[in-house]
This record gives C-alpha cells, sequence and structure tokens, in this order.
C-alpha cells in the first residue's frame, strides 16, 4: 500500500508515520508513506526519520492543487491530518483556519478524485459539536462549532462528507477528543505546562480552571485511525474518545505533581474567548463496529509524556520561545 500523509511532521501526524513504519497498528511491512506538508510553525521535519526507504518527504500547501495532481497519482490512500490546529491563534485570527482547513481539505478532495486514490480518512474532532454540559455527542449530533478553528474544522469535515455523498470518493471521517504525548506543540496545555514548571514558570490557568476535557494517548488516536482506513465504511462519521474526562484544575494538578511543583506555581489568567466548557463523545459505535479500545492507561501515558519533556528540551525550547515572542507581540 502507498498512504499519502497530509500534516505528517505535526504532533498526531508524525506519531502515526513513525508507527506504520516500525511496523505499527498491523500495518502491513512493505507500506510506503509519503509525508506532504507545509512546515509551518507547528511543522518539524525533525520529527520524523531523517532517511527512511519507505518514506518520502514533499513539502507543499494543502491550497496548491496542481502539485496535490502531480503527486496524488500512483497512492492508494490519503489520511489527512493537516490543519491549523490551534484555538488560542483561530481567536488571534481565523484567515489561516479557513484557508488551510476548509479550502485546504477541498482542494485536496478534488485532486484525490482525479488521481485515482481509492480511500481517504479525514480528520477531524470532537470541536465541531460544540460544548455539551452533560452527557455525550454521538456521531448523529448536531455540529455547533464555537471557535474559528472549529468552525474551519466543520466545515473540512462537512466537505469530506460531501465527496463521499456527491462523488462517490470513499471517505471515512474521525472526530477524536483531545490528545497528549511526545511532539505536541508547546503552545498546547500539558507540554505548555511542562515545559514552563521546568523552567520556573508558573503555569497559565484560563478563567476558574473548571473547563473539562477527555483526554486520549496520541498512539490511540493513531491505532483507531489505522483501524478506521482499514475497515471503515465510505461515508462513515467515527467518534474516538477515552472516556478519561478532567476538569483543566485536576489535569494541572496531576502535572505539578509529576513535576515535583505544588499549586503555588499556578496562575490565574484571563479566560479563551468563547472557552468551551465540556467536550464529551459518545464512542460506542467505533467500538462496537470496528473493535477499537483504547490501550495506553492514562497514568502511564501522562507520566512518560512529563519525563519526554524533562527529556528532550532541544525538540522543545526554540518552538516555545518563538511562540512565546509571538504571544509578547500580541500575535496570537
Ligand atoms: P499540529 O498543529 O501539530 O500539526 C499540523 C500539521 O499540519 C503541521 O505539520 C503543519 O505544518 C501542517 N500544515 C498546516 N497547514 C498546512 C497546509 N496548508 N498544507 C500542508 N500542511 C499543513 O496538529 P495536530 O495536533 O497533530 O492535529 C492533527 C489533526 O488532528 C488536525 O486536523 C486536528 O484538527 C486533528 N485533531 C487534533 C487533536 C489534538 O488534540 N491535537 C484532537 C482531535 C483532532
Ligand atoms: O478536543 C480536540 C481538540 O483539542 C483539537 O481539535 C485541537 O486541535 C487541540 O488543540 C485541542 O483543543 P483545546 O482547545 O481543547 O486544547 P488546548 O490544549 O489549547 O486547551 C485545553 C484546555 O486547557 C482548554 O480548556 C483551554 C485550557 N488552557 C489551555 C492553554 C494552552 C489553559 O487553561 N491554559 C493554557 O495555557
Amino acid at each position: 500500500m502507498r498512504l499519502l500523509v497530509t500534516g505528517g511532521a505535526g504532533f498526531i501526524g508524525s506519531h502515526y508515520v513513525r508507527s506504520l513504519l516500525d511496523g505499527g497498528y498491523g500495518a502491513a511491512p512493505d507500506t510506503r508513506v509519503t509525508v506532504f506538508d507545509k512546515l509551518t510553525y507547528a511543522g518539524n521535519r525533525d520529527n520524523l526519520p531523517a532517511a527512511h526507504d519507505r518514506l518520502d518527504f514533499v513539502r507543499g500547501d494543502l491550497c496548491d492543487g496542481d502539485l496535490l495532481r502531480e503527486l496524488l497519482p500512483g497512492h492508494d490512500a490519503i489520511v489527512h491530518f493537516a490543519a491549523e490546529s490551534h484555538v488560542d491563534r483561530s481567536v488571534a485570527g481565523g484567515g489561516d483556519f479557513v484557508r488551510t482547513n476548509a479550502l485546504g481539505t477541498q482542494v485536496l478532495l478534488e485532486a484525490a478524485l482525479h488521481s485515482g486514490v481509492e480511500r481517504v480518512v479525514h480528520v477531524s474532532t470532537d470541536e465541531v459539536y460544540g460544548s455539551i454540559d452533560e452527557g455525550a455527542w454521538t456521531e448523529e449530533w448536531p455540529l455547533l462549532p464555537n471557535s474559528p478553528y472549529a468552525a474551519s474544522k466543520a466545515s473540512s469535515d462537512l466537505i469530506a462528507r460531501s465527496y463521499w455523498r456527491t462523488h462517490g470518493l470513499d471517505v471515512s471521517i474521525t472526530r477524536c477528543s483531545n490528545n497528549y504525548g511526545p511532539y505536541q506543540h508547546p503552545e498546547k496545555l500539558i507540554p505548555r505546562f511542562v515545559t514552563n514548571l521546568l523552567e520556573g514558570r508558573k503555569v497559565p490557568v484560563y478563567g476558574d480552571g473548571r473547563n473539562r476535557r477527555e483526554w486520549l494517548h496520541v498512539d490511540d488516536h493513531c491505532r483507531a485511525i489505522h483501524l478506521v482506513l482499514a475497515k471503515g465504511g465510505a461515508g462513515e462519521i467515527y467518534n474516538v474518545g477515552s472516556g478519561n474526562e478532567l476538569e483543566n484544575l485536576q489535569l494541572t494538578e496531576r502535572v505539578l505533581e509529576l513535576c515535583g511543583a505544588d499549586a503555588s506555581m499556578i496562575e490565574y489568567v484571563e479566560d479563551r474567548k468563547g472557552h468551551d466548557l465540556r467536550y464529551s463523545l459518545d464512542d460506542t459505535k467505533i467500538r462496537e463496529r470496528l473493535g477499537y479500545a483504547p490501550q495506553v492507561p492514562f497514568d502511564r501515558g501522562i507520566a512518560e509524556t512529563v519525563a519526554w519533556y524533562q527529556d528532550n528540551p532541544m525538540w522543545w525550547k526554540a518552538a516555545k520561545h518563538r511562540a512565546d515572542t509571538e504571544q509578547a507581540a500580541g500575535a496570537v
């Protein structure tokens, strides 16, 4: 199988590619991967092996249809991770989000249609549903995204479905909860807090810290994506969750504990605009129909993740200081 992975230099995409090349998720040993990535601030070529006989790397923009039409023939399937992914950045300015997530997805799917690609997995997010005070979303829930990020992801999710319904392209969609693990950009909650503490700085908790998220290890998300690639139905949507729901303050306490710090290192800061209170997925469908079950217990996953940032300062320092400078300049 020859697979094109968009966004394969980012957090989740690179985990997926490294695992596949190592024979993970039951991938055939002859699986070849082309990573297609623009290498924005969030992408890092060093997240992937420097050289590998089954890996090709192409730097390019999702919105470049000519390049995609040249590149795609010969690929059997696409796993589409590439996106602008950070909610705070979308609050500061939504333009790149609409361009990459909505338009870029349409350009990619159009190129796939004309290049004989047989199968596409579109990686969406639970944020397309909005915020839920109690209970959990099933795949039939209406989409009510709140941030420009979530709205642009909802657009791409609907565009993906439309290419199945209109053109018969074999597209499946995954909607996953919050991921954590190694190689996540230090702009996101867990790596931001861990790396702040490693630098002796406080951790900025937005608002009162009562917002709730459902945390899943990146390896379990990637396992689910590969399962959907192999066994998912055309036009089908699959929620991917963990059931591991935590208040931000509970998670913060765990991170503080693992870093040997205490609550005096918490700094309550101004809330995120339009901050979603709670996300919760009902992922019965993927569990019952495809046999998905998360395998990484949170206690182990979070301890290993904190240790990874402690052991790899060279990986996060440059990105962190770039993000801090942008934030100080009000760009984020
Ligand atoms: P990330 O920001 O770490 O990586 C995104 C990658 O996409 C980067 O390598 C970047 O260079 C690339 N990219 C951005 N714009 C591009 C463009 N125009 N053309 C080509 N490449 C481009 O994101 P992530 O956290 O790894 O998320 C990957 C996907 O998973 C996204 O679609 C996101 O919406 C979805 N998702 C993320 C989470 C999470 O918790 N991180 C949860 C559910 C779903
Ligand atoms: O739910 C899936 C989504 O999870 C993905 O689609 C997004 O790509 C991903 O970024 C993530 O979005 P969140 O907004 O939930 O993640 P983030 O790490 O930015 O924030 C998690 C929670 O922590 C949220 O309630 C905001 C809060 N927060 C975040 C940061 C960065 C803080 O309190 N302080 C912070 O510094």
